[in-house]
């Protein structure tokens, strides 16, 4: 393998870039994680995550993937055979509802083409039909990060209540959280699942909930088997800043630092940020010729663009190629848009000259690969961000 010198480009939509402040936060020796100190750092951390999920309610943080939070939510407020409600919006929505069968659970699943969120006219028809409120739960991925398409959470929630439906609304926030508006409380959201490894720049390795009331005093009645995953076992240990088992120690200070970074520089700014990395990624790709996965501009993603190969190339040959010449990792196509779309993530401790050289990066690989697309795809986005704040 060839020698690549200079800083390896990152352009996956998660895990994100690590802000070197927060690789010096995860560099402390560890402590005692039934120590006095602990308890303190515990405490700020779940009021972090409120700020950051705009919720007072509870937070749960397990020493796990994003799946695992996924599984938390689940188990935590549903019982065997439960009926739920869930939408073919992308791979991550597929996987979810791929565990909640394995759970037992009788999925719905509202299929879908992977280039459109939920419709919320769908989610009311089907809430309204639904008669005997046998419908439990409906469970929505917010930022789909396989499609670069985001699901209007806030239309949904309202689609919900036209209806007067009494199901759970549950909605994965993994890479929409310190990204996208989000707001849990005010959106009415029982169950927010989040992660680590997106808009928290941290590595992977948390998993959390963030949980409204009525799920709450759901989870006291849902019969479906839990031990690890159990919320009310977490939030006993955490009332005195403890785990219920050993948590991912230095994660935790990587989590510290980077609610820190998120409190400097304010989520309304964040979100700003990635809107217009994101305008000027889609620049970009139109001005290239190509198509921008995403078909609704309503629905356009912050955090990651998919964009669909030229005619007669192969996404997955072109990111090799972007690899080895320019050593750029960019996102595959997942499931169902495998070899058919390359994703650059644009999500993070991420900026404009980073942004520069990503798409610069695309485009010198678009043009070794012979592939038909047509030049000024970078200067079309340094003028937007050179045009507008
Ligand atoms: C939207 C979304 N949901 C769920 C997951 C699964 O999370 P994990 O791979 O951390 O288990 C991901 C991972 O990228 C994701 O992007």
């Amino acid at each position: 393998m060839s020698i690549q010198r200079g800083r390896h480009f990152l352009q996956i939509p998660g895990p994100t870039n690590v802000p070197d402040r927060v690789l010096r936060a995860l560099n402390r020796p560890t402590v005692d994680h039934r120590g006095p100190e602990f308890a303190r750092l515990t405490r700020d951390l779940l009021e972090g995550l409120q700020q950051v999920c705009k919720t007072s309610g509870k937070i749960v943080i397990y020493p796990s993937s994003g799946t695992g939070a996924w599984e938390a939510a689940v188990v935590n407020t549903l019982s065997p055979g439960d009926k739920v409600l869930m939408f073919e919006t992308g791979h991550f929505a597929t996987m979810w509802r791929n565990l909640a069968v394995r759970l037992g659970l009788q999925v719905d699943f509202v299929p879908g083409d992977w280039r459109r969120g939920v419709d919320p006219a769908v989610v009311e028809t089907q809430l309204a039909e639904d008669r005997g409120r046998a419908i439990k739960a409906i469970m929505v991925v917010h930022n789909e990060t396989s499609t670069g398409v985001v699901s209007r959470v806030s239309e949904v929630r309202k689609a919900i209540d036209r209806v007067g439906h009494p199901a759970l609304f549950m909605v994965d926030s993994i890479s929409s959280l310190a990204l996208t508006d989000y707001r849990h409380d005010e959106w009415g959201i029982d169950v927010t699942v989040g992660s680590s490894q997106k808009g928290l720049m941290l590595p992977p390795g948390l998993g959390f909930n963030a949980i409204g009331e009525k799920a709450l005093a759901t989870s006291k009645s849902a019969r479906l088997p839990r031990s690890y995953w159990d919320w009310e076992a977490m939030m006993n240990a955490n009332q005195t800043g403890f785990f219920p088992y050993t948590p991912s120690t230095n994660l935790l200070y990587g989590l510290k630092e980077a609610i820190e970074m998120i409190r400097e520089e304010g989520l309304e700014k964040i979100f700003a940020r990635h809107n217009r990395l994101a305008e000027a990624t889609r620049r970009a790709v139109r001005a290239w010729g190509l198509e921008v996965n995403c078909l609704n501009p309503q629905e356009y993603s912050n955090s990651v663009t998919a964009v669909r190969a030229p005619e007669g190339q192969n996404a997955d040959a072109l990111r090799k190629l972007i690899l080895e010449r320019f050593n750029m990792s960019l996102g595959n196509g997942l499931g169902k848009l495998q070899g058919k779309v390359f994703r650059i993530g644009h999500m993070g401790d991420f900026n404009e000259l980073m942004l520069a050289g990503t798409l610069s990066g695309v485009e010198m690989g678009l043009a070794l690969a012979g592939a038909p697309f047509k030049k000024g795809g970078v200067q079309a986005a340094i003028d937007y961000l050179a045009g507008n704040e």
